[in-house]
């Protein structure tokens, strides 16, 4: 037997016992006459003692020979320790070691397996599995564990059915690009790995099943980001003979189950908004509304001066940042220099000083007086003591903008509470997005998405005004999930294609087996999918869903632990009738 208990476990209940220890050594430290090893597993550390004078000079010896992360096996007796350490739940015991065993020795490690580390990011990763030993790193996979636990345990008792489906499929269109595995056994054939169990969870509607849920690997070949990795993890959930109002429900109880077994309280009802809504008031569609700033459309009262930069822009809109009129000369600089930067990309920026005396001081002074600007004031809820900022200029990407500003203030502000869950429903997003580049329409969601009723005659007229039956959950400022009512007949389908630029033999040689299926008599169905990553990562309290993931990718797409993607050998490229063409 290796331990007879863990290194998390011991107490004064326990002192007299005879037991056995396996973990890592953390630390050694030798007076002389007496060495203390605090020996650690995942449940936590346990300080063992050998000394002169209760254990004999070759254990002494022994004890002094090991390094940090030698793996050891220790077996004595449970006794009340001298000092104690009331930092730890086992720091009022110790282990008098009678017999003592390296189970393997090992390197020094690259990096302090402490919490707070010497190691940066990229020795980190390499060493990954040492990453894990460290509580920060360890502690995060156990929360995605209860996570992942709570979501089975809720969708269960809702008579939910986990069901797995393929990895080595036809493409799913979920607006990435696909990762696609050549075929051996068929010449010049690939699969495509899902972006999403989309079609399936579909196809299960059609077979009966209905209400699954998967808790499911899906793969994206896309620009990384803090929020996004081109292997992620999805709570995939569809379910027969709903409507929109169904889902909400049961996934508002989902995340309810989850903030309140995990933190203890949830909001009663999650407010829901329309994506016109969302953009207009926060310039986004997955607005953060743990706090205000919330956008004042200022056209009406700042338009038709003398001041051109305005009266020439489709939207001028403003936010009111709390408490920021005490910004001197040179910080509000700044702040224009930071929504100039092109990741931003504003032209530039007008101010508003809300001066305690009721009193204005604009940067466009020359242009507006007093009373315009009390107007500007009232429009974006702007208080005494507050700055107003305002962006100007086409409309989305003046929206953006802002938005960006919005954020960043927040955070400067220290608004954006770790600690504090403010979710919502946006909905009626619109059906289709216009590509600005090609000019075609694309589907916002997914193909699959159903319109609102009474607007496929729209479709026609002005495709980008249809909405969807289409919804997101938003958690402090992140989407969460997203999902739709889905088209269930053949035909509603086969013209969501045209209308998307498939001709109708693209469209059967795609999805030929998804038409087919609605022919024999599909439910009426709908679905939903979280990122489990990024759930995970928020209930959390961070942003960065990386840390919540045991081996992820780096930002390009390396696993740089295992030297991933790497290339192959000749003869495995012939056997997989593959021939590249990349000048050396
Ligand atoms: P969608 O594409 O919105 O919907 O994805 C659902 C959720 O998955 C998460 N997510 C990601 N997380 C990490 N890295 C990524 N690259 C990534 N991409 C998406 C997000 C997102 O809200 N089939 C539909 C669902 C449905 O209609 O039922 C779908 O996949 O949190």
């Amino acid at each position: 037997m290796y331990r007879s208990y863990t290194c998390g476990e011991l107490r004064t209940d326990h002192i007299q016992e005879e037991v056995t220890l396996s973990g890592w050594v953390q630390k050694v430290r030798d007076k002389g006459f007496v060495v203390w090893i605090d020996l650690r597993d995942r449940y936590g550390i346990t300080q063992l003692i050998f000394d002169e004078e209760r254990t004999s000079k070759a254990l002494l010896e022994q004890a002094r020979a090991v390094g940090r992360e030698f793996v050891i096996q220790a077996k004595g007796t449970v006794i009340e320790r001298a000092s104690k350490n009331p930092n730890i739940p086992t720091g009022a015991i110790e282990i008098l070691v009678s017999e003592f065993t390296v189970l393997n020795e090992a390197l020094v490690p690259p990096f302090t397996i402490e919490d707070e580390t010497d190691g940066g990011e990229d020795i980190r990763m390499k060493y990954r599995y040492l990453d894990i030993r460290r509580n920060p790193v360890k502690d995060n996979l156990i929360f995605r564990h209860k996570v992942a636990m709570e979501v089975r345990k809720y969708l269960s008792n809702e008579h939910f059915i986990e069901i797995e489906t393929p990895y080595l499929i036809k493409s799913t269109p979920e607006g990435a690009r696909d990762f696609v595995v050549p075929s051996r056994m068929n010449e010049g054939q690939f699969y495509a790995l899902p972006q999403s169990p989309q079609t399936f969870k579909q196809l299960l509607m059609v077979g009966g099943m209905d209400k699954y849920f998967q808790i499911v690997k899906c793969f994206r070949d896309e620009d990384l980001r803090a929020d996004r990795q081109p292997e992620f993890t999805q709570i995939d959930c569809e379910m027969a003979f709903v409507e929109q109002e169904d889902i909400l429900q049961i996934f508002e109880g989902l995340t309810q189950h989850l903030l309140k077994e995990i933190h203890g309280v949830a909001p009663e009802k999650f407010p829901r908004i329309t994506y016109d809504e969302a953009m207009q008031r926060f310039g986004n569609d997955k607005p953060d509304i743990r706090f205000g700033m919330e956008f004042g459309e200022l056209n009406e009262v700042a338009q038709h001066k003398e001041f051109n930069v305005f009266n020439s822009a489709e939207l001028v809109v403003g936010i009111a940042i709390p408490g920021a009129a005490s910004y001197t000369r040179k910080e509000i600089d700044a702040l224009v220099d930071w929504v100039r930067r092109p990741q931003v990309g504003a032209k530039g920026m007008v101010y508003v000083k809300c001066n305690e005396d009721g009193s204005f001081k604009s940067s466009v002074d020359k242009f507006y007086d007093q009373n315009d600007l009390a107007k500007w004031a009232d429009v974006t809820g702007a208080k005494a003591g507050d700055l107003i900022c305002v962006l100007s200029g086409d409309s989305n990407a003046t929206r953006a903008q802002l938005s960006a500003l919005r954020m960043e203030m927040a955070e400067r502000l220290g608004l954006r509470k770790a600690t504090e869950f403010a979710p919502l429903w946006v909905i009626d997003f619109p059906l289709l997005e216009l590509d600005e580049e090609t000019g075609n329409y694309h589907a916002m969601h997914h193909p699959f998405t159903s319109p609102k009723p009474g607007q496929m005659e729209l479709l026609d007229t002005n495709p980008g005004a249809v909405k969807a039956n289409a919804y997101d959950l938003v958690l402090n400022g992140n989407e969460i999930g997203g999902g739709s009512i889905r088209i269930h007949d053949k035909d509603t389908q086969a013209i969501m294609f045209k209308h998307l630029g498939f001709t109708p033999e693209e469209a059967k040689a795609q999805f030929g087996f998804l038409m087919d299926a609605f022919q024999y008599g599909a439910p009426p169905h709908g679905g939903i999918a979280f990122g489990l990553d990024r759930l995970v990562a928020i209930l959390g309290g961070q942003e960065t869903i990386r840390d919540f993931i045991a081996f992820p990718k780096n930002n390009s797409g390396r696993d740089v632990m295992i030297d991933a993607p790497a290339s192959v050998d000749e003869d495995q490229l012939k056997e997989l009738h593959l021939k590249l063409d990349i000048p050396s």
